[in-house]
């Protein structure tokens, strides 16, 4: 066999490489590139192997350089068919689709707060106005924070398994169990805290309440509290009577009828009038002396009143809502009227 000379083999590589450029500047899709790839890279019968076959006929002082020739051409094919492969498969991946700029545009439809969401963050504002810092508590609790602290002994009836959501725990552990209501929060502040406080939690509670036009098993409270030196029952009923005026609008009266809690005494139902109908929104009451002492305050120093109310009720009263299940039924055509 008749050498061949290292020039025209640098000249075959060279041509090589132009077509092969070429070919893949050509190229409009992933198809073309992959035959592209068949026809110079291709392992069985690609233009680079038979030249790679052809290396063999060099006079053996030309094989070193002839084989520094066809790896540096192998290697820039190479790097042709990845640009191209990267070029045409990153189009497909993220270039936009084809704009028909005559189609009118689509709209942005613009969300908005929650009606109990709005409801919460007003009564925040409104009794930040008169004072009250607003703080959270745990929708997880233990006996003591639902219960002990606040009076409820182990026999009472509210502690019931069928009344609450009690979660399960390990055998012979204190069981945990969602809050039944936000007076839990009093607990926590006074037990971090000393007086004089003035707070309101908002936050849910849970029960197993069947639902109907005015209960829900997840519901929302109110809670205040303030202890100071010298609070009465009249500064209970003027901060109820400023907050309802303030958030329901208008000459609001606040009723209150005898009730009990375990945990204030004297303790009594809070009712609304607004628009010539009472609608009971909460409980309250001066906060019992045995509360102030589980906590570590001293009653003779200090007394203090807290209440806690339905936001869906109150919510309800402000928004002419007729049934509360309507804020948890997810229909965009009910609340995007609030
Ligand atoms: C309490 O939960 C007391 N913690 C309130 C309290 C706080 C009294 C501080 C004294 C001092 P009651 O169980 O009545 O009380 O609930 C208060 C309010 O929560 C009710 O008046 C009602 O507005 C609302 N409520 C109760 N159950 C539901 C329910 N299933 N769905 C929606 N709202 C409810």
């Amino acid at each position: 066999m008749s050498d061949v000379a290292l020039e025209s083999f640098r000249a075959e590589l060279e041509r090589l490489r132009a077509e092969a450029a070429a070919a893949l500047a050509a190229a409009r899709d992933a198809a073309a590139v992959e035959a592209a790839r068949v026809e110079f890279a291709g392992a069985r019968s690609g233009r680079l192997k038979a030249l790679q076959k052809s290396l063999g006929g060099l006079a053996a002082a030309d094989k070193p350089a002839g084989g520094r020739l066809f790896n540096e051409a192998k290697a820039a094919v190479g790097d042709l068919l990845v640009a191209a492969q990267a070029r045409l498969g990153a189009a497909a991946e993220v270039g936009p689709p084809p704009v028909d700029v005559t189609l009118p545009g689509a709209p942005v439809a613009l969300g908005h707060l929650h009606p109990i969401t709005q409801t919460i963050r007003r009564v925040q504002e409104i009794m930040g106005r008169l004072g009250f810092e607003s703080v959270d508590g745990p929708e997880v609790e233990d006996q003591w924070h639902n219960f002990e602290a606040l009076a409820i002994p182990a026999e009472h009836p509210a502690r019931d398994p069928l009344d609450n959501f009690y979660l399960a725990v390990a055998r012979g552990a204190d069981p945990l169990l969602l809050r039944s209501q936000t007076s839990t929060v009093q607990i926590r502040v006074m037990e971090a805290r000393k007086p004089p406080l003035r707070i309101v939690s908002l936050g849910r509670v849970y029960r197993p309440d069947t639902a109907d036009a005015t209960h829900y098993p997840m519901f929302h409270q109110v809670e205040g509290l303030l202890v100071e030196p010298g609070t009465t029952m009249a500064h209970l009923k003027s901060v109820l009577r400023l907050f309802a005026s303030s958030f329901l609008g208008g000459d609001v009266h606040v009723r209150f009828r005898p009730s009990f809690f375990p945990f204030t005494e004297p303790s009594v139902e809070v009712d609304m009038e607004w628009g010539g109908r009472w609608v009971e929104m909460g409980g309250a009451g001066m906060v019992d002396p045995a509360v102030l002492e589980a906590v570590g305050y001293d009653p003779r120093e200090v007394s203090g009143f807290a209440f806690g109310l339905g936001v869906e009720r109150i919510a309800a009263r402000r928004y002419g809502v007729a049934d509360i299940r309507d804020f948890y039924r997810n229909d965009v055509r009910f609340l995007r009227q609030f």
